[in-house]
């Protein structure tokens, strides 16, 4: 499916000085994260964030993608269609902590959020759940500002394994998947929605004995 398509070698060029500033923006977003975990781990009570995960999308991605939705191959509509060159994905514990974290980010001042999805309450067809931004964040360089957008998705780490999957298996069957594998997927979606509500229940349980038996701040795990 990749490789098909590229660039000219001029818009090409174009597009790796676009994909420094992507990489600027992306960085951004990374310390955002990362300052709120390190705040949540060392000055709060409670850690919401597993890991994180962030890329950004190759030449080829981005021209696989551009070619699908039967726009020319250039720098500029890379920039105007695309809002998901740079992308950040935060593994959060519980499906709660998703909407906390969702906030505690579109409440910056900086930045500007040009989209919200929440396929958390309002899950995909395909059974997809997770909570996604376009946040714009702006970089300054020397004499302009850019301001460029971020994709994050935000997600339990059950529902990072499904979709993980999920992707893979739509990938080897070229977007055509047999009906009883989409069902399949379907329901393991469902059951993990479960598993995450049962889970939260337990540590929810937990929680209330930690608070006399173990020390107020655990160390992280690596
Ligand atoms: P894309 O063109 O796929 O980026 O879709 P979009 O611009 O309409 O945005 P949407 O919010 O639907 O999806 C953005 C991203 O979320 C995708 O690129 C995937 O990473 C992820 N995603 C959305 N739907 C699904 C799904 O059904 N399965 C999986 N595995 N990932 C999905
Ligand atoms: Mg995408």
């Amino acid at each position: 499916m990749e490789n098909t398509v590229l660039f000219s070698g001029e818009e090409f060029a174009k597009l790796k000085t676009d994909l420094v500033l992507y990489q600027c923006a992306l960085n951004n977003m990374k310390t955002r994260v990362e300052t709120l975990l390190n705040e949540f781990i060392h000055l709060k009570e409670y850690n919401p964030i597993e890991h994180v995960k962030s890329r950004l999308k190759s030449p080829e991605s981005i021209a696989d993608k551009l070619h699908k939705r039967q726009f020319a191959l250039t720098a500029e509509n890379a920039r105007t269609q695309l809002t998901d060159i740079a992308g950040i994905r935060c593994i959060c514990s519980y499906a709660k902590d998703i909407k906390t974290l969702a906030e505690v980010l579109t409440r910056q001042p900086d930045i500007k959020i040009l989209k919200k999805r929440d396929y958390v309450t309002n899950p995909k067809k395909s059974g997809y759940r997770s909570y996604h931004l376009i946040i714009e964040v702006p970089i300054y360089l020397t004499d302009v500002t850019e301001r460029l957008p971020v994709e994050v998705q935000i997600r339990t780490q059950a529902m990072d394994f499904w979709a993980s999957l999920e992707h893979k298996v739509r990938y080897k069957f070229n977007d055509e998947m047999p009906d009883a594998i989409t069902r399949n997927l379907w329901e393991c979606a469902e059951k993990i929605a479960e598993l995450d509500k049962e889970m939260f229940q337990i540590q929810d349980v937990a929680n209330l004995t930690r608070q006399t038996a173990m020390p107020r701040r655990e160390t992280p795990p690596l």
